[in-house]
């Protein structure tokens, strides 16, 4: 039995998909490269030492997904694969909302008809919205997200809500991550965004490395420590550990659970900043400007239920979070 692995040339599918391997599962990864390379692949197999299965194919694709789930004995789908920067959904809603959300339908229509019916799907922080307090519990009310892209996730959630309601033998485990940043430690697959990044570390690395001339720090008015947002970074690593404990709670049984994948510590801009520099050695020139168009002031995740049920913590802490980002980085100046 095999697990389907969408999207897992990207970053968070790639180190998941070399956890997978590395304990044992029988992995077969799909991805269209949108927003990915092939060299991903071959990284995934330096690192982990084995193979897997590769199809070159799109969610929205049902008879290449079809093909897919007839050729192989597939248990169980962890769903990575989407387009997920906040900017561009705004300026191209229609685009994500095709793909999200119209690609997961599709998905699940051909999960369905091969009768494969466990899913772990990647979702937010975002689908909290800005109205909640942190620490956010997974029982605190979903919505008022603010832009596309974080509405295509609550959609999402609702989707396989529906469907898991419409049809009880269905496993769905919902993962909402907080902000994950961080690489392998061989340092041969990490974050590699096109363009100049949206989000901050990878924006902090590409200043170290002298790609950027500094940081613009979104703001340094809100109501936290240091005047600076304030966020739950998580170990990419350990995010992908937390995708097979998920995948062991989807493949015992039914049901639908969502569980936050995050540390539960919040640290400021200026916290990533100094964390970074004392890890890497590099000096980060930073401008404070104004603050960023819908970011709020505080978010971080009370990670206490994926401990109690899926027996999941994570390990990592910033100091190697900004360390691996920085190995990876350094190792590979124009990415991938
Ligand atoms: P990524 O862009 O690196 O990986 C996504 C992969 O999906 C890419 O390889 C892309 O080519 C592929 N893909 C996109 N549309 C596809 C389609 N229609 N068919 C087949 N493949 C397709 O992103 P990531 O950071 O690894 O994120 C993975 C998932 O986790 C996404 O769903 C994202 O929204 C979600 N997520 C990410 C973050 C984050 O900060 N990185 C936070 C919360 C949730
Ligand atoms: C972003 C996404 C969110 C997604 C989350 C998970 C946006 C608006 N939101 O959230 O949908 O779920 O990632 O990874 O993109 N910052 C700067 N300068 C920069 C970049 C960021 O000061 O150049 C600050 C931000 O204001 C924020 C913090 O750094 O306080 C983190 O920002 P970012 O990495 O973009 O993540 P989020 O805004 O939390």
């Amino acid at each position: 039995m095999a697990i389907l692995v969408t999207g897992g040339a990207g970053y968070i599918g790639s180190h998941t998909s070399i956890e997978l391997i590395q304990s044992g599962y029988d992995v077969i990864i799909l991805d269209n490269f949108y927003n990915s390379k092939p060299e991903a692949l071959n990284r995934i197999k330096k690192i982990s030492g084995g193979d897997f299965k590769f199809y070159e194919c799109d969610i929205r694709d049902k008879a290449g997904l079809d093909k897919v789930f007839a050729e192989n004995d597939i248990e169980a789908v962890i769903h990575f694969a989407g387009l997920k920067a906040v900017g561009e959904s705004c300026r191209k809603p229609l685009e994500y909302y095709e793909n999200n959300i119209g690609g997961t339908v599709t998905l699940c229509e051909a999960m369905r008809d091969a009768g494969c019916k466990k899913i772990v799907f990647s979702s937010s922080a975002t689908v909290y919205g800005s109205n909640n307090p942190s620490p956010l519990r997974e029982d605190m009310p979903a919505g008022g997200t603010t832009n596309p892209y974080g509405t295509t996730k609550l959609y999402i959630e609702t989707v396989l809500s529906d469907l898991y309601a419409s049809d009880n033998e269905w496993s769905v485990v919902i993962l909402r991550y907080f902000n994950p940043i961080g690489a392998h430690k061989s340092g041969l697959i990490g974050e590699d965004p096109n363009g100049i990044p949206n989000n901050l570390m990878p924006y902090i690395t590409q200043v170290a490395i002298g790609k950027l001339d500094h940081l613009n720090v979104f703001g340094d008015d809100y109501p936290t420590h240091d005047g600076t947002g304030v966020r739950d970074y998580i170990h990419v690593v350990d995010l992908a550990q937390g995708h097979l404990c998920a995948v062991k709670k989807a493949c015992a049984g039914s049901g639908l659970n969502i569980y936050n994948l995050g540390t539960g510590n919040g640290y400021s801009v200026l916290d990533v900043v100094k964390a970074f520099e004392k890890a890497s050695g590099q000096q980060v020139k930073y401008v404070i400007g104004p603050r960023r168009d819908g970011d709020i002031a505080t978010c971080y995740s009370d990670p206490s239920k994926a401990k109690a049920e899926l027996g999941w913590e994570a390990m990592y802490g910033i100091e190697e979070m900004c360390a691996d980002s920085w190995n990876w980085q350094k190792n590979n100046p124009q990415g991938l």
